[in-house]
């Protein structure tokens, strides 16, 4: 399994220091949380911030705010991989805009806990990414939801079935127990925040995920 760190969870007044450290793991992704205050009640940074994090590691936005539509271009030019939420906009936009995009970044959704993997259906064969929220989006620390077992098992079996190409992530909860549940269905990058950067040593948090 890959892993994606959060840095929701990390030292913001330490932002080079966090960085340089991570740098230093062999962790394959960052992940990025943006939040607007709208979709969700927090407000966390934008593509201002995330274009001036000096991170080797791919780039992983997960973006959780109203309206991302109009707003996926700004994020395009700073990250690998960008991803929204199913139930922040109209299924039929999405729909749309996954048949006739061209933008040049791997476009990911996510949905949360209470929204049925079922609906991303007709959307699988488009996505670069799918990301199953294993807790409510909004914050770190919370506690792992085990509905994401049978969602991640689903996407992995019609990835397999159907030879799609999107990567099946999950976010929220995750530590050393908890990775193994996800690991055993089929889940292929994990994103970890305060497992990884509440310990005194972030290699050996990631190798404990893996
Ligand atoms: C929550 C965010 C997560 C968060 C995970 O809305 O999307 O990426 O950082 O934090 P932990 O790993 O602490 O649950
Ligand atoms: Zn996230």
């Amino acid at each position: 399994m890959k892993v994606s760190p959060s840095i929701l969870s990390m030292d913001f007044s330490k932002k080079e220091e966090e960085i340089r450290k991570l740098n230093q793991t062999d962790a394959e992704f960052i992940h990025l949380d943006v939040m607007d205050g709208h979709f969700v009640s927090n407000t966390t940074f934008d593509e201002q911030f995330i274009k001036t994090i000096n991170c080797d590691k791919i780039y992983d936005t997960h973006l959780m705010i109203k309206e991302p539509l109009k707003q996926l271009h700004k994020y395009v030019p700073y990250t690998k991989y960008l991803t929204f939420h199913y139930e922040a906009e109209e299924r039929e936009d999405i729909l749309q805009y996954l048949k006739t995009r061209k933008d040049e970044c791997l476009i990911g959704l996510s949905i949360k806990p209470g929204t049925d993997v079922t609906v991303l259906d007709e959307m699988l064969p488009y996505l670069d990414l799918v990301l199953i929220m294993s807790v409510e989006p909004g914050k770190g620390g919370q506690k792992f939801m085990d509905s994401a077992l049978q969602k991640l098992a689903y996407l992995a079996d019609k990835k397999k079935v159907f030879g799609y190409k999107y990567l099946i992530e999950v976010d929220g909860g995750i530590n050393e127990q908890t990775a193994k549940l996800v690991k055993g269905v089929g889940c292929e990058v994990v994103v970890a925040g305060s497992y990884v950067f509440s310990s005194s040593d972030y290699q050996t948090a990631i190798d404990k995920i893996r």
